[in-house]
């Protein structure tokens, strides 16, 4: 049965955070690689797409106290969760979805997102895409830790079954549903790059977990 997706996290929020670093292989050596990618500038202007209860900053805040990070989560739980968790740090919340809320453009040095963006399309990230492309400064870059299909069978395969529980439930267009539908690495990297990303580049490697980086290169 299909969920809405911040019903799906909010549902799970008990137990989320164990769950997330047994069940997915390598969790334990990702999420501080992602957060090692980050800048360690003290006050470094950091958003975060889809950072749940912020397993991505765990590690990151310790390496980076001053970091001032916006979160924004569609979770209302999951976002009260990492409020709890880090009270004494720079941290603006915003719950709703990353596609509708707006970006300060040009703010921030670094974009984060972690296995968030596994569930939309190509033709759906470009525009999100351009948004994070745009609320980063010049030199800026956006690290995305996600799992990747392994084929474009893989990636055909899971959109199609996507379609076929919506068009099976009656599940209402335009409403964001948990099912994953990964992209490969090639289609992602298109994306970035369709967005204007000047250099995409694979920094790390999990069995189908990757972390990619795309650099807003300095203007002349
Ligand atoms: C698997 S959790 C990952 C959370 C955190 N980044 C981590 O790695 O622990 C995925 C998160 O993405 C959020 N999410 C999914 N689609 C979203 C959207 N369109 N806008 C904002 N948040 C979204 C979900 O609500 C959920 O909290």
């Amino acid at each position: 049965m299909l969920e809405k997706m911040g019903d799906f996290f909010d549902a799970r929020l008990e137990g989320y955070e164990d769950h997330q670093l047994t069940a997915i292989a390598s969790a334990g050596e990702f999420y501080p690689f992602t957060a090692q990618c980050l800048p360690r500038e003290p006050g470094a202007e950091v958003l975060d797409l889809g950072c749940g209860t912020g397993l991505e900053l765990d590690p990151y805040f310790p390496r980076n106290p001053t970091a001032r990070v916006t979160g924004i989560d569609l979770a209302e739980g999951m976002l009260s969760a990492l409020a709890k968790k880090f009270p004494d740090k720079a941290l603006r919340l915003i719950r709703g979805s990353y596609f509708d809320v707006p970006f300060e453009q040009g703010r921030y040095d670094a974009a984060v997102s972690v296995e968030s963006l596994h569930h939309f399309t190509r033709d759906e990230k470009i525009p999100l895409y351009r948004k994070v492309y745009e609320a980063l400064k010049e030199g800026g870059w956006f690290i995305l830790t996600d799992y990747f299909a392994a084929s474009d069978e893989e990636e055909a395969l899971c959109r199609e079954e996507l379609h076929r529980l919506m068009a099976e439930e009656r599940a209402e267009t335009g409403a964001l549903y948990h099912y994953d539908t990964p992209l490969t690495v090639a289609h992602e990297s298109e994306a970035l790059h369709a967005a204007g990303f000047d250099r995409v580049e694979v920094l790390g490697r999990w069995g189908p977990t990757c972390t990619l980086r795309a650099d807003k290169m300095p203007r002349r």
